[in-house]
């Protein structure tokens, strides 16, 4: 029997992305088709979604919902089957999905995703066009309003719910005093409900009242249960343990393919990055030299630990290492790493988000350094795994669950694929990179990690099918 999901996110590569929440919503899809999952998502109506999607056929309407109308128009677009939520008063804005001009949060960040997790419950309840899901999905708190909503129009006892934590740091707070206006219940607002310290908190609705949770990985799923992780949300994820599972995240192995890649000099074995490599360094203006050229592709927030890199970098470079850096975000760390590219010839530093450069630096780095303070799952270094650039990372989240660590054991198993440190500081990371500058000195111990680290399964099709086991255990038992 096949089980129809409705995902519900506020971005899907490749239509509209800031991170890996929108490639793990574009890719689920069609990694779930093949366990028997008819999928489909809905999104919010930005104005460079609803360019993709043509006309489209307006499916479900509501004439004022938080301030104007909207409408729920069924479309495709990229291979994905889509419900997008026009809604002009709250959607047709210029430039970021969630902040405005000057950097900050839209203040009706609240309302905007509520109306999708609002329409997500009603397509839950009435169903669109003769296709009615029979689980709603939802990502991250623009969308954990969802399963409270579906509570109050009544169809909770047929339609189930599960919730997926992308990034527990986000929890989409709004004043206690829009709970009517946000069509909320008030019986939901209490510490057992969607109430966090007096204020409304949609991820934590979505925490509490969804038939499942998930996050991207079980390493992640086990901090979240700490204080030191759980961002004021651990005591509802202990007592949730019982409903909670940890899948990790895939990748999409074709648009990420070191032998196929258009954007690259495709290679199929580690010898191959060389051309990729002499053309990244001349690109970054870089030196010529023997030692190891690391880089990184990264949101710059406080959550990556890339200020550490800053103190950490200059005795790597004085070892030989040279760093391309592509990333964008905290205006204070990009002043910071375009200062270390003035003061280091060692250094290239690109600020903004380029998903092609993303592909060459890929291709023609030999590490890729992700030195995260915490990592729900992280996807660059899976995409390092895949092309044969090793990763450095700390010892994290997802990052726990997919690198294996050149230790003395892992060497001499042969079975190596990057390098984990631990704790989260300069001296812990200086070290990793200079266990990295030694390992890439053993011409042989390198060339065998960067075999091991291409022939790891970095695909979908172990998690597409812990999810269609998720949602088939949750169809049968409830
Ligand atoms: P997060 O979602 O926390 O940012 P992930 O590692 O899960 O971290 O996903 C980040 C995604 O965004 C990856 O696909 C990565 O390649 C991409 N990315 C991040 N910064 C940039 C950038 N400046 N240019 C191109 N791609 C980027
Ligand atoms: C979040 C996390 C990242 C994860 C991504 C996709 O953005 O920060 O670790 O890979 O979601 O699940």
């Amino acid at each position: 029997m096949t089980t129809r999901v409705l995902s519900v996110a506020s971005e899907c590569a490749p239509l509209v992305k800031t991170g890996g929440l929108a490639d793990v919503v574009g890719a689920l899809p069609a990694a779930l088709a093949g366990q028997g999952c008819e999928m489909r998502t809905l999104l919010p109506g930005y104005p460079a979604v609803l360019s993709q999607i043509g006309a489209g056929k307006v499916v479900l309407a509501e004439d004022d919902l938080f301030g104007g109308r909207v409408e729920v128009v069924a479309g495709r677009a990229a291979g994905l089957d889509l419900l997008i939520l026009r809604a002009p008063h709250l959607f047709d804005r210029p430039g970021s999905i969630y902040l405005n001009a000057g950097g900050q949060d839209w203040t009706d960040n609240p309302e905007r995703f509520a109306a999708l997790s609002w329409m997500a419950a009603r397509i839950g309840a009435e169903g669109v066009a003769g296709w009615r899901p029979d689980i709603l999905h939802c990502h991250d708190w623009q969308a954990g309003l969802t399963p409270l909503y579906l509570r109050e129009n009544g169809a909770a006892t047929q339609v189930k719910t599960v919730m997926t934590i992308h990034n527990i740091a986000f929890h989409g707070l709004a004043p206690a005093s829009s709970l009517d206006a946000l069509r909320l219940p008030r019986w939901a607002f209490t510490p057992d409900g969607a109430e966090f310290w007096g204020r409304i908190s949609a991820l934590k609705a979505g925490l509490m009242f969804a038939d499942r949770l998930t996050t991207v990985s079980p390493g992640y799923a086990r901090e979240l249960m700490t204080p030191e992780f759980g961002m004021g949300l651990d005591g509802v994820m202990r007592a949730r343990a019982g409903v909670l599972s940890g899948i990790l995240n895939g990748i999409d192995t074709e648009a990420w393919n070191p032998a196929t890649d258009s954007a690259i000099v495709a290679y199929d074995a580690p010898p191959g990055k060389a051309a990729n490599k002499a053309r990244l360094v001349q690109e970054f203006g870089l030196p010529a030299g023997d030692g190891p050229l690391a880089i990184v592709i990264s949101r710059l927030s406080e959550q990556k630990g890339l200020d550490l890199l800053i103190g950490a970098l200059p005795q790597f470079l004085e070892q030989g290492g040279r760093l391309a850096l592509l990333g964008s975000g905290d205006p204070g760390l990009e002043r910071a790493f375009l200062d270390l590219a003035e003061r280091h010839d060692g250094v290239g530093v690109r600020i903004g988000y380029d998903e092609t450069l993303s592909h060459r630096m890929m291709a023609g780095g030999d590490a890729i350094l992700v030195p995260s303070r915490f990592e729900p799952c992280g996807l660059t270094q899976l995409y390092g795994l895949r092309y044969g650039t090793i990763p450095v990372v700390s010892l994290t989240g997802g990052l726990t669950d997919t690198v294996i660590s050149a230790n003395d054991a892992a060497l001499r198993a042969g079975v190596a694929t990057g390098v984990q440190f631990t704790p989260v500081s300069v001296p812990a990371l200086s070290d990793a990179l200079d266990r990295l500058i030694a390992l890439y000195a053993m011409p042989d111990v390198w060339r065998k990690m960067r075999l091991n680290a291409m022939a790891h399964p970095v695909g979908w099709e172990t998690s597409a099918a812990d999810y269609a086991a998720l949602y088939q255990r949750l169809m049968t038992d409830g």
